[in-house]
C-alpha cells in the first residue's frame, strides 16, 4: 500500500531527476528544500525503517573504503589516437576485421574524470566501484551515493523490461568552475590545492568521510551499459537511449556517423568548442555502434578493438611570467627559465617553463610580466608559444642575460658556434651538483639515495669536491646531514661502494663528457675497451670509429686532457673498471638465461614514461632479449607506451601479445 511517505519520496526523486540529471528544474531550490524537510520530518516521526534509497539517505554512515571487489568483466581502458592518420588507421582496421561490412560510429566526448561502475539490483543502487586496476575496483558506494546525479533508485514500476541486475559505467567529474571554490577552501584549511578537476574528483571519491564527499559538487556521465539482465539492445546508441529513459545521466553531445570523415568533423568541432563546456574533456571517444560488430572485433587484454580515444593534442593556457631565472646546467650551460603564475595545463600545475636560451627570449621578445600562451602536447614539457603583446601595460621588463654565472660569479663565455652561454668555471658548485646528480643517476652509476637535497649539502659543506670524493664519504659525518640519520647514511655508503663495480661504459657516461651520451659511451668502449686507452687516444683515432664525429672526438680529448687527476682519483677509489676487463663487468655479462626476456624478440613503440625507448631496448638486451624495429610474426611481444600507433595495430592484427609500460616494468 502506498503511503504518504512513498508518494513524497517519488515526488522528490522526480525533481532530483529534473534538476540534477535533465537540467530542467520544475520547482525552485527553496521549494525542493521544503519537500526534503517534509520527508525528513515524516521519516523521523515514523517507526518504519528508512530504506537506503530514500532521497534523505545520500550521506549515510562512514564510508568503508579499501574493499577490493572484482568487476563482472574487466573495465578496459581505451587505446589512444592523436591525429587524423591514426583515426584513419583505426577505421581501416575495423573495416578490414569486419570484412567491409557497413560500419556506423558513435562519437562521444571523453570526460576527464574518474571511471566508475554502478550496480543496481531491482532498481536500487547497491554498489559502486572505482575502476581500480581494471580487474578489481575499490568499493566507494557510500561516496557515490552523495552524488545527486546518481539515482539511488530507478523507477522500476514504470518499466516492464527493467533488468533485475544492472551495471552501468561512467565518469565522475568535477565541473570546471567548482575547482576554484574547493581550492580556496582547501587553502583556508591548510590543505594543498588540487592540481586539476580529475584529481579533485578522485580525491573526493576516496575520502573516508562521505559527508566531505557530499560537500564536493561532483557529477557523473554514464557512457556504458555494461550489463542488464534479460534486456536486449542491438546498438550502443539504443543502450544510451534506454539508460536515459531510466533516468541515468548520459552526455548529450553524442552523435552517429557513417564515415570516418564525419568523425573527424565531430572531433574538429570539439577541438574548437571544448573550452566552452563546463567540464574538462581530453578527447573524443569513437565507438563502433553495433554490438554484434563490437563482439566480432573483441578486445586485447587492455583495449577494445571497437573503440579509440581520439585525444585533443596540445592544450593551451594563458598565464603571466613572474620572473626569469637563470639555471646552471651540468656542462655549465646557462638556461633561462620563466617563473610563471601557476596554471593548470593538460592535467598538471605548471610553475615554470624553459626559455631555452638568450636567443629564444630575444626572437620571441619575451619580457618579465608578459602574459603568454603556454602549450603542452602529450608528455612534452610546456613551452611558450606566444606572447600576448596586445595585453602589455608598459610594466613589462626586458630581461638582460647575465654576464656572470649567477652561482659562482665567473664571467660567462659566449661561443660563436652555438647559442649557448656557459659558465666555464669547472669548480662552479652549480655544475658540480648537477655533475654528481648525473654520475649517480639511474643510467650511469645508479647510486640510490643520492638525491638533489643530499647532493646540495655534500657540495655546500665541501664534503665532496668532485665525483671521486663520493668514495671517501663515511657514515658518521654523513649521518649528521639534514634528514639523514645513521640508517640512511650507511645505506648510502653501501650504495656508493656498490657503484664501484659498474661497467666501464656506465662510468664513462657518468663522467658527463659533453656530447657523450649513453650510446656514444658504449660505442667508445666497444672500440677502446678501457678509460685508460680512451684517455690516451688521439682525436683521429676516436673519429675513425663509425658513428663518432669530430665534435665528439674533440670533446673527449679535451675532457681527458684536463681531467687526468679525476681519473687517478677514481682509480685510487677502487673503481673496478680500471682493473677488470670491460666484458667481465658489462651488463651483457649479467645476462640471465632464464629471464623472461631471454631468447625472445621485442618491439618497443610509443613513449614510455619511465625510460626512453633506447633505455628499454638496453634493459631487454641485457636480459638476453632481442629488440627489432618492426612488428612481424616473429615478434614475441610488443611493448606499447603512450601514443602507440601503427605498430600497435599490426601487433593486434597478428595477435602478438602487448605489454603496457607497467607490465614491462614488472617483468624487468
Ligand atoms: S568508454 C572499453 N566512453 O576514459 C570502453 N570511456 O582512457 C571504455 N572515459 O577508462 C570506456 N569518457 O574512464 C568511454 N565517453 C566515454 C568516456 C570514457 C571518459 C574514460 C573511462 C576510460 C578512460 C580510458
Amino acid at each position: 500500500m502506498r503511503t504518504e511517505i512513498d508518494d513524497l519520496r517519488a515526488l522528490i526523486r522526480h525533481h532530483e531527476r529534473k534538476y540534477y540529471i535533465e537540467n530542467r528544474p520544475e520547482i525552485s531550490d527553496a521549494e525542493f528544500d521544503v519537500l526534503m524537510k517534509e520527508l525528513e520530518a515524516l521519516e523521523s516521526a515514523s517507526d518504519a525503517p528508512i530504506p537506503p534509497d530514500s532521497p534523505t539517505q545520500r550521506v549515510g554512515g562512514g564510508a568503508v573504503l579499501g574493499t577490493r571487489i572484482q568487476h563482472r568483466n574487466p573495465m578496459l581502458s581505451l587505446n589512444n589516437g592523436y591525429n587524423p592518420q591514426e583515426l584513419r588507421e583505426f577505421d581501416e582496421r575495423v573495416r578490414r576485421l569486419l570484412e567491409d561490412a557497413p560500419v556506423e560510429y558513435v562519437t562521444e566526448l571523453k570526460i576527464d574524470g574518474l571511471g566508475v561502475s554502478l550496480i543496481y539490483e531491482n532498481g536500487v543502487f547497491t554498489r559502486g566501484l572505482t575502476r581500480g586496476d581494471g580487474e578489481y575496483g575499490e568499493d566507494i558506494t557510500d561516496n557515490l551515493r552523495t552524488i545527486r546525479s546518481v539515482p539511488l533508485r530507478i523507477p522500476v514500476e514504470t518499466e516492464t523490461t527493467f533488468p533485475r541486475v544492472l551495471e552501468v559505467r561512467g565518469e565522475v567529474f568535477l565541473p570546471k568552475d567548482r575547482l576554484n571554490n574547493i581550492n580556496a577552501q582547501r587553502e583556508v584549511e591548510g590543505e594543498p590545492p588540487f592540481a586539476n578537476p580529475r584529481n579533485a574528483a578522485a580525491g573526493s571519491l576516496r575520502l573516508q568521510d562521505a559527508s566531505i564527499t557530499a560537500s564536493r559538487p561532483l557529477d557523473i556521465f554514464i557512457y556504458t551499459l555494461n550489463y542488464a539482465e534479460g534486456v536486449e539492445f542491438a546498438t550502443h546508441t539504443a543502450s544510451i537511449e534506454l539508460m536515459k529513459r531510466w533516468g541515468l545521466k548520459c552526455n548529450l553531445h553524442t552523435d552517429c556517423h557513417q564515415s570516418i570523415a564525419d568523425v573527424q568533423n565531430y572531433y574538429e568541432h570539439w577541438v574548437a568548442k571544448r573550452h566552452d563546456l563546463p567540464y574538462e574533456t581530453d578527447g573524443v571517444v569513437v565507438k563502433v555502434n553495433e554490438f554484434s560488430h563490437q563482439n566480432e572485433l573483441g578486445a586485447t587484454s587492455k583495449y577494445p578493438r571497437w573503440a579509440i580515444a581520439y585525444k585533443f593534442n596540445a592544450q593551451q593556457a594563458i598565464t603571466t611570467i613572474k620572473d626569469i631565472e637563470v639555471q646552471v646546467g651540468r656542462t655549465g650551460v646557462l638556461t633561462p627559465v620563466a617563473i610563471l603564475e601557476p596554471v593548470t595545463l593538460a592535467g598538471a600545475t605548471i610553475t615554470n617553463a624553459t626559455l631555452h636560451n638568450a636567443q629564444e627570449i630575444e626572437t620571441k621578445d619575451i619580457r618579465i610580466r608578459d602574459r603568454i600562451v603556454l602549450e603542452r602536447a602529450g608528455d612534452v614539457i610546456p613551452k611558450i608559444v606566444e606572447v600576448l603583446t596586445a595585453d602589455r601595460t608598459g610594466d613589462e621588463v626586458v630581461f638582460v642575460f647575465p654576464d656572470r654565472c649567477p652561482v659562482c660569479d665567473t664571467p660567462v663565455h659566449r661561443s660563436e658556434a652555438e647559442v649557448a652561454v656557459r659558465c666555464v668555471n669547472v669548480a662552479c658548485v652549480a655544475q658540480l651538483k648537477r655533475q654528481i646528480a648525473h654520475y649517480a643517476s639511474r643510467n650511469a652509476l645508479q647510486i640510490e639515495g643520492l638525491g638533489p637535497a643530499t647532493i646540495a649539502q655534500l657540495v655546500d659543506k665541501e664534503l665532496v669536491r668532485d665525483v671521486a670524493e663520493l668514495y671517501t664519504l663515511e657514515v658518521e659525518p654523513l649521518s649528521k646531514l639534514d634528514r639523514m640519520g645513521v640508517p640512511s647514511a650507511s645505506n648510502l655508503v653501501h650504495q656508493i661502494e656498490q657503484s664501484k663495480t659498474a661497467p666501464v661504459e656506465k662510468v664513462l657516461f657518468g663522467l658527463g663528457i659533453f656530447h657523450v651520451g649513453e650510446t656514444v659511451a658504449e660505442l667508445l668502449i666497444e672500440n677502446f675497451s678501457s678509460l685508460d686507452a680512451l684517455s690516451h687516444a688521439k682525436p683521429e683515432d676516436i673519429e675513425s670509429v663509425n658513428g663518432i664525429g669530430p665534435q665528439i672526438a674533440e670533446s673527449v680529448v679535451n675532457f681527458f686532457s684536463q681531467n687526468q687527476p679525476l681519473l687517478d682519483k677514481l682509480r685510487e677509489a677502487g673503481l673496478r673498471c680500471f682493473t677488470v676487463k670491460a666484458e667481465d663487468l658489462s651488463t651483457k655479462a649479467n645476462l640471465t638465461t632464464d629471464s623472461f626476456f631471454s631468447g625472445k624478440t621485442f618491439v618497443v613503440t610509443g613513449s614510455l614514461e619511465g625510460m626512453t625507448r633506447t633505455e628499454a631496448s638496453k634493459e631487454i638486451k641485457a636480459r638476453g632479449g632481442k629488440v627489432t624495429s618492426s612488428v612481424t610474426s616473429k615478434t614475441d611481444y610488443l611493448i606499447a607506451g603512450e601514443g602507440a600507433g601503427s605498430k600497435y595495430t599490426k601487433a593486434v592484427e597478428l595477435n602478438i601479445p602487448i605489454l603496457t609500460e607497467a607490465d614491462f616494468f614488472q617483468k624487468l
